[in-house]
């Protein structure tokens, strides 16, 4: 397996192909549209993106001024042809290292309730009681790098 993680510019072709799997992976199931307000990207955020021969398999972004020293996570998904491949783990690794140069001090996120396992493997605890997003359960959980 050849895995890259690259930050990919805003609006350049990886970002491009980020958002369609975003919209494929994260929305699709939930009926809920590509193009709409909420799905905007801000330049200020960070996006990375896992390269599987130069096409991408994998997003997470960084929203690097959530809070002051706090970075948000959100956005992550990876295409099901290479899940449990590592490349989760490695985007995740990705945003932490920057997020740590870049002066935050940890990483908050709100968790799908079926990928609070995954995000646990990484370090990760949840920190609030269940609420609803997108329609779904979800749970607060933090980590500090
Ligand atoms: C959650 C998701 C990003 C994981 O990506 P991935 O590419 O499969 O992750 P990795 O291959 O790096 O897996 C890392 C480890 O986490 C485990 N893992 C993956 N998803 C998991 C889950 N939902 N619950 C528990 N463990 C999980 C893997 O089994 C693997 O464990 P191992 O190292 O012991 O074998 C991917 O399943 C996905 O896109 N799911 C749909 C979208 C989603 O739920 N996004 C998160 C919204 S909050």
């Amino acid at each position: 397996m050849s895995m890259k993680v690259h930050i990919a510019d805003f609006s350049s072709d990886y970002h491009r192909q980020a958002r369609k799997l975003r919209a494929e992976v994260l929305r699709k199931p939930l009926g809920l549209p590509a193009n709409d307000p909420a799905f905007n990207d801000r330049k200020e955020d960070v996006h990375f993106v896992a390269l599987s021969r130069e096409k991408v398999v994998g997003i997470v972004v960084l929203v690097p001024d959530y809070k002051p020293i706090v970075g948000k996570l959100r956005q992550m998904a990876t295409a099901e042809e290479v899940r449990g491949e590592g490349y989760g783990i490695e985007l995740v690794k990705a945003l932490e290292d920057y997020a740590a140069n870049n002066g935050l001090t940890s990483i908050v996120l709100h968790s799908r309730h079926y990928a609070v396992g995954f995000y646990e493997k990484l370090g990760y605890k949840v920190t609030s009681d269940v609420f609803q997003e997108v329609g779904m359960d979800h749970f607060v959980m933090e980590k500090s790098l």
